[in-house]
C-alpha cells in the first residue's frame, strides 16, 4: 500500500499500526465531539482479526472506560458472539464515530444519535483501521454504520444479513445493533429478536470457517 494522507492530518502506510492510530486519535478535534466527551474511545482487538464488527459511537460506560462495547449493548454482543461460535478476542470492534455524543438530561447524559457532519470527520479513522486490519469480513452493527459504510439507502430492516459489496473488505453484511435489542418492547420480542441476531452471527461464522 502507498502512503495515503487523511483529512485527520494522520498518514496511513502499509507499516502504520492500531496503536499509532489511536495515539493519533487521541488528539482528534475533526469535529466538536471531543469538547464534551471524557476521552477517545478507538477500535480494540488483534491487527489480524479477520471481522471487523462496526458500531455506532460509544455509549456512557464505553466513554468513562476508554474501550468499545463494554456496557449493556456490549454485553449482549458478547453473550450473542459466544451462542454463534466467535471468540471475541478475535474480533476487531469499533465505532463509526470514536467519541460520545451525549445531551444532559438531569444528571444523566442521554445518547444522541450522530449526524452526518460527525460521521463524515470521524470517518477517516475507521478507513484506516480497516486498512491497518484488512478483515475478511465487515459487519455494521445497526443503521447507523450501515448507512456510513455501505450508502443512505441502506436498510437494515430490508437487508440485514445479506453479503453487500464493499470496496474496502471482501465481505460485508449489517445486522441490528445490539442496543435495539435491549430497547424490545416486550420479553417475547426481544427473545425472538436475539436469536435472530443470533442467526445473522452464525452467517458471519460460517463465512469466516
Ligand atoms: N453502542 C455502540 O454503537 N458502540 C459502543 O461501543 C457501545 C454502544
Amino acid at each position: 500500500m502507498s502512503e495515503k494522507d487523511t483529512s485527520i492530518g494522520v498518514r496511513i502506510s502499509s507499516h502504520s499500526t492500531i496503536a499509532e492510530l489511536r495515539d493519533a486519535a487521541e488528539q482528534c478535534t475533526a469535529c466538536d465531539l471531543y469538547r464534551n466527551a471524557t476521552q477517545t474511545v478507538f477500535g480494540e482487538g488483534p491487527e489480524a482479526a479477520r471481522v471487523m464488527f462496526v458500531g455506532e459511537q460509544p455509549g456512557d460506560a464505553e466513554d468513562l472506560a476508554g474501550h468499545p462495547f463494554v456496557g449493556p449493548a456490549g454485553k449482549l454482543l458478547d453473550r450473542c458472539l459466544v451462542e454463534a461460535g466467535i471468540d471475541r478476542k478475535q474480533t476487531y470492534v469499533t465505532n463509526v464515530v470514536k467519541h460520545f455524543k451525549w445531551v444532559p438530561r438531569g444528571p444523566r447524559r442521554i445518547h444522541s444519535k450522530p449526524g452526518s457532519v460527525e460521521i463524515e470527520a470521524c470517518f477517516p479513522w475507521l478507513e484506516a483501521e480497516i486498512s491497518v486490519v484488512k478483515p475478511r469480513i465487515i459487519v455494521a452493527l445497526g443503521a447507523t454504520a450501515a448507512q456510513a459504510l455501505f450508502g443512505k439507502s441502506f436498510r437494515v430492516t430490508r437487508d440485514r444479513g445479506r453479503p453487500v459489496p464493499f470496496a474496502l473488505a471482501p465481505c460485508a453484511l449489517a445486522t441490528v445493533h445490539p442496543s435495539a435489542l435491549l430497547r424490545a418492547p416486550d420479553e417475547e420480542t426481544r427473545r425472538t429478536e436475539i436469536e435472530r441476531f443470533i442467526a445473522d452471527l452464525r452467517q458471519v461464522a460460517e463465512i469466516l470457517r
